[in-house]
């Protein structure tokens, strides 16, 4: 089975030196691997000291780069997704990245992306996919798209339900939508599938994992467990978090030695708040990360980890357990404060609210039309309790009284 290894942190914390450096402990492995920046900004090309682009460009043994370009993917590779997408466009007034009046859908055309790397996997020619992503924003953003607009799709379109027809004018008048026509409906039907597919794929525990890079900064370690929050709200799994640049231990001027305080301070912090994550630690070298030498003394020094591309830890995954009248829906949300923990529960979908994130989790149909019977956050964990609706009752309001 395939792996793949998502990199995000702050800007400029080192995500595409960590993630190279795994990239060519893989290759020296022996393992197929695909090194691949899915950061608008990319910077493969520098850091390997030659020119990459959105075809795969092989480095040395078991190496390939790619630096992915959605605009082209969409086009060529992909352009029943972009006609679905023009079919909900047209029909909602979906346009440059918004949804509705009040849903925005920040760096929607990174999609493409996320279903190419899907493709890559599916392939089987790489033994690993290691992904380098853009900062943190802007990752959370493409993360969680395929479940979005899986919620989007189910909410304001009959996917895989009843004829368009039919619904048709109740969809226009309930949600001022037009429902598109059944050869468009089809290229949604077609697009909700792959999203589930998708989701499916980044978020098997067994395949995908996200790691956290980080510095012993205060900015940065307030992002770092917020990002780690985030991660846990949208359900993916954190399996590893890396603190670089930390300053040699050696004696030196007034001034290192301030800097060697403030990042011992920042680094035990870190240790206290993932103690569920291995924590692995990177010195700050006196040249940058680049070239292939460069890159392939980090790996030698730091990633001699036994298991590196195993899954670091299997954290809890959110679960639905049965309970006496219906399910209980458990999120992780670590280190999140309870009073900005806010839940909605709707006819098709809860809306779970941390700080300005937001998840829109599609209810499965089983859920559809609960009630909710309890809501608690304790000991990092959101628990919503809802009832199912009772199908006897629902059936028992149409029978008439004679
Ligand atoms: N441990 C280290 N020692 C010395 N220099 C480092 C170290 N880690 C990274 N650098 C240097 O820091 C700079 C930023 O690193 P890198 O590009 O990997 O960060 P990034 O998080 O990917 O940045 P961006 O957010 O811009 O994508 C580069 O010049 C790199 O060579
Ligand atoms: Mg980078």
């Amino acid at each position: 089975m395939g792996r793949i290894i998502i990199f995000t942190g702050k800007g400029g914390v080192g995500k595409t030196s960590v993630a190279a450096a795994h990239a060519i402990a893989s290759a020296n492995e022996g393992k197929n691997t695909l090194l691949v920046s899915a950061d608008m900004a990319h910077n493969l090309g520098d850091i390997f000291q030659t020119e990459v682009g959105g075809h795969t460009k092989k480095v040395r043994d078991h190496l390939s780069l790619l630096e992915l370009d959605p605009d082209m993917l969409m086009k060529e590779e992909f352009p029943n997704v972009n006609k679905a997408i023009g079919a909900l466009m047209g029909s909602s007034g979906f346009s440059a990245g918004s949804v509705g009046d009040n849903f925005i859908i920040p760096g929607f055309e990174n999609l493409f992306s996320l279903l190419k790397i899907r493709d890559i996997y599916e392939s089987g020619e790489y033994d690993r996919i290691i992904v380098d992503c853009a900062p943190t924003g802007e990752t959370l953003s493409l993360l969680k798209l395929p479940e979005l607009l899986t919620w989007y799709m189910e909410k304001f379109f009959p996917v895989g339900k009843v004829m368009v027809r039919v619904l048709a004018p109740v969809s226009k008048v309930k949600y001022k939508v037009t429902l598109p026509t059944h050869k468009a409906m089809n290229e949604i039907e077609e697009m909700h599938g792959q999203m589930v597919l998708l989701q499916e794929l980044l978020k098997d525990p067994e395949i995908c994992s996200v790691r956290l890079v980080c510095v012993p900064e205060k900015m940065v370690v307030e992002e770092t467990k917020r990002n780690f929050m985030y991660l846990n709200l949208y359900d993916y799994q954190v399996d590893r978090v890396f603190i670089n640049r930390i300053l040699p231990d050696e004696t030196g001027s007034d001034f290192m030695n301030r800097w060697r305080d403030i990042q011992k301070k920042y680094i035990e912090e870190i240790e206290r708040v993932f103690t569920e994550v291995p924590v692995t630690k990177i010195p700050w070298y006196s040249q940058e990360v680049r070239g292939k030498e460069a890159i392939e003394h980090l790996a030698d020094d730091v990633l001699k980890i036994p298991d590196l591309f195993e899954i670091g830890v299997q954290s809890e995954k959110e679960t639905y357990e049965v309970i006496d009248g219906g399910y209980c829906l458990t999120v992780k949300l670590p280190g999140a404060d309870s009073d900005k923990v806010s839940v909605a529960v709707h006819d098709m979908d809860i809306d779970i609210k941390v700080n300005n994130y937001n998840r829109c989790i599609p209810l499965p149909n089983t859920l559809r039309g609960a009630q909710v019977m309890d809501v608690s956050f304790s000991e990092n964990k959101l628990q919503i309790s809802l009832k199912t609706k009772d199908v006897s009752e629902e059936a028992g309001k149409d029978v008439k009284q004679p």
